[in-house]
């Protein structure tokens, strides 16, 4: 292990779309060959109600409906993913929420071509992790 590591858990979700279009074993590689480790995996339908949990920053957006159709449109994969600085460095495999932003090489700038519909979700900060890891694996995970 490199010295300075700062080792982080994060929670990753790979969205109906990665179902549908069969890319979580393209995006579950991408994670692997990163280096990073992925601890935890489930496979899982979400309901309206931990959608809005989950999502509770957005929830007030006009294009809400939409994510919320979407989001329960297929099964999803939730993971625990662990290593040095993973919550930024899921964050730049992913690419920008915006697949118009998100650069060739990303995950959102390679497979995706519609806002809304970008494959991943990854948590965005130390404490927003610790909270979805436990909606979506438990207080002991
Ligand atoms: P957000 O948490 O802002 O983005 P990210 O997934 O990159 O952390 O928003 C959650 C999801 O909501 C986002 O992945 C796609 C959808 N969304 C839109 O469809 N349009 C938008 O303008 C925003 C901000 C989000
Ligand atoms: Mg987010």
């Amino acid at each position: 292990m490199a010295r300075n590591e700062n080792i982080q858990r994060t929670y990753i979700m790979l969205k109906p779309d990665a179902y549908k279009r069969k890319l979580m074993g393209e995006i579950i590689g991408r994670i692997e060959k990163k280096g990073f480790k992925i601890t935890a995996m489930k496979m899982m339908t979400l309901n309206d109600k931990v959608l809005k949990e989950h999502y509770s920053h957005i929830a007030d957006q006009p294009f809400f409906p939409e994510i919320e159709d979407f989001m329960t449109s297929a099964p999803v994969v939730g993971m625990i993913v662990e290593g040095s600085d993973v919550i930024t460095g899921m964050r730049r495999l992913m690419g920008p929420t915006h697949w118009t932003e998100a650069q060739p090489g990303t995950i959102r700038g390679d497979y995706s071509c519609i806002i809304g519909e970008n494959l991943i979700h990854g948590s965005d900060s130390i404490d927003g992790a610790e909270e979805e890891i436990e909606r979506f694996f438990g207080k002991n995970a």
